[in-house]
């Protein structure tokens, strides 16, 4: 029997858990000629704010041992051009859609969410929340700004909304907790991890801002740490995000309480890895006679009850 890999995300069906990570797939309608679009999960597109940005200047990405460094700094066309054309575009694929925002105070957040929230075709809003603010400091980083952005933004929103969070926090639980009081749909563990490469030709930073955000191979077992920490605290779903590079690891995280999976660096390495991904998840169940993906969401916290302190 064909095994179901559908989900259920915020009242949102999927029809596989496996969605592109945003900022990695660009709006998410460009690479249609490459890959069958409409075998994805669904799409998070590149984060978009209010008014349209540059982003920092080049170089802004980086390889490194088993991942990424990358410092774009939220390049793109503003939230009016993205819906006069990618939005369109995106509508017609018949796959979920997802928009980031982000937004330099809560306003800009409300702003653009209120915007979106007018719109059809979109299945839900993530909140990215580890984008520097106004005062250069990561909104994750002060709780209390991360709480009522999600508040103002739920008070407006008629789609689902969900907060992308940082993972360099001293208790993501705590985070993910907050988020939910606040009356977050989901949320996505995690987003980058502040990080920075030197070129020993040079002397200078690989980044022209000098340090940035690390994601690919190498962070994968931090964030499953993070999806396994807050799936203890909190009922809402979570998207697992952070060094997937196959179905394994897309299992792997499902296994510690992600109910999806968002692929990033591994799309910029190939975007058919993103289908490659399907088809393993799709195998792993066949060879382990699992009928449904949902029936392995959170299964080793149900299997192993051992609280340890590392
Ligand atoms: C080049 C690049 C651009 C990114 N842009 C964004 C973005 O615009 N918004 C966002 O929330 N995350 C952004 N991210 C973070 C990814 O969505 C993802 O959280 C992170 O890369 C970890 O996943 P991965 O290891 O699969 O890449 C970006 C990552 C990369 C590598």
């Amino acid at each position: 029997m064909k095994p179901d890999l559908s989900i259920v995300f915020a009242n949102v069906k999927f029809k596989n858990p496996v969605l592109t990570a945003s900022g990695t797939f660009g709006y998410g309608y460009e690479l249609a000629d490459l890959i069958p679009l409409e075998k994805l999960g669904g799409i998070i597109t590149k984060t978009i704010t209010l008014k349209p940005c540059d982003g920092n200047l080049q170089p802004r990405v980086a390889e490194v041992t088993s991942g990424i460094l990358n410092s774009i700094g939220l390049q793109n066309i503003g939230i009016k051009s993205f819906i006069e054309e990618p939005l369109e575009k995106l509508k017609k694929l018949g796959v979920p859609v997802i928009v980031s925002i982000a937004g330099a105070s809560v306003s800009e957040y409300v702003e653009t969410a209120k915007i979106l929230s007018c719109q059809n075709g979109i299945s839900a809003i993530e909140l990215n929340l580890s984008c520097p603010n106004l005062e250069k400091k990561i909104v994750c980083h002060d709780l209390s700004l991360v709480q009522n952005i999600i508040k103002e933004v739920k008070k407006i929103s008629k789609i689902p909304v969900i907060a992308k969070l940082s993972p360099l926090v001293t208790d993501i639980s705590e985070l993910a907790l907050a988020a939910e009081n606040q009356g977050a749909d989901g949320i996505t563990l995690t987003n980058t991890y502040p990080a920075m490469a030197i070129d020993i030709k040079t002397f200078k930073s690989k980044l022209s801002t000098l340090k940035g955000g690390m994601s690919g191979a190498c962070v994968k077992p931090m964030s499953i740490r993070c999806v396994y920490d807050a799936w203890q605290s909190i009922s809402i779903p979570i998207i697992g995000c952070g060094g997937i590079m196959t179905g394994e690891d897309a299992v792997e995280f499902m296994l510690a309480g992600a109910t999806a999976v968002s692929v990033g660096s591994s799309s910029l390495v190939s975007p058919i890895n993103l289908i490659k991904i399907i088809n393993e998840i799709e195998d792993i169940m066949i060879k382990k006679n699992i009928l449904s993906i949902k029936n392995i969401i959170g299964m080793v916290n149900k299997n192993e009850k051992n609280n340890t302190c590392s």
